[in-house]
């Protein structure tokens, strides 16, 4: 698939078909996470893959989202923020976020390269999660990652958010692009 096509094709999905997702498809789309930018080239987001019925029952209990428990697989994020700190401070609780989005970002773009579907789950119990999978104290849980195989059933077109809303230029607040000069082939 086209990076470009992954980009625009990816929405969450909530509905999964009744067939197993092949893991092996899940482990590839983890493994380009970890090609994502990181603070001071140190990776901290690990990834669970959960295949055992009753975890993914407690996972989604935790979350409260019925859909969560309808997924053969899920995959929880997690990130370790302590060295971040160490080396960045303060900044470090904030590299690490970021730097879990990029990685995220990545794997759901693999999944897509996969033909497989997903929803970033963020609302959950962490304490619930944490104990399903005996999470120690101080780690984040970024989110819970429900898998599986697109139905037919079609689901509603994702609202798309205008160019225009996202982009200024050269100061916060202003949509217009000042005129493009015309570069001479001399000056190059
Ligand atoms: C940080 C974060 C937390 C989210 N938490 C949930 C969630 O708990 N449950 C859910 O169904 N979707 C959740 N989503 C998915 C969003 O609802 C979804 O990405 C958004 O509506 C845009 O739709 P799209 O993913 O199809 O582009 C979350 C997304 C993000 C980035």
């Amino acid at each position: 698939m086209k990076l470009d096509d992954a980009i625009k094709q990816r929405r969450s999905v909530r509905r999964f078909d009744l067939k197993k997702p092949d893991w092996q498809k899940i482990i590839r789309a983890i493994d380009s996470a970890r090609f994502a930018p990181c603070a001071g080239n140190q990776f901290v987001t690990k990834f669970i893959l959960v295949s055992d019925e009753k975890k993914i029952k407690e996972l989604a209990t935790a979350s409260q989202q019925n859909f969560v428990g309808t997924a053969k697989y899920i995959v929880v994020a997690i990130s370790d923020d302590s060295n971040l700190i160490r080396d960045y401070d303060k900044r470090g609780t904030r590299y690490c976020a970021q730097q879990a989005g990029a990685a995220i970002e990545n794997f759901l773009l693999a999944l897509m390269d996969q033909k497989l579907v997903t929803t970033w789950v963020g609302h959950f119990y962490e304490e619930q999660v944490r104990r399903t999978l005996g999470i120690p104290e101080g780690l984040h849980i970024e989110a819970l990652f429900p898998i599986g195989i697109e139905t037919k059933i079609k689901t509603r077109e994702k609202r798309k958010i205008n160019l225009d809303h996202i982009l200024y230029f050269d100061k916060w607040k202003n949509n217009k692009m000042a005129p493009m000069i015309k570069v001479s082939k001399e000056a190059i």
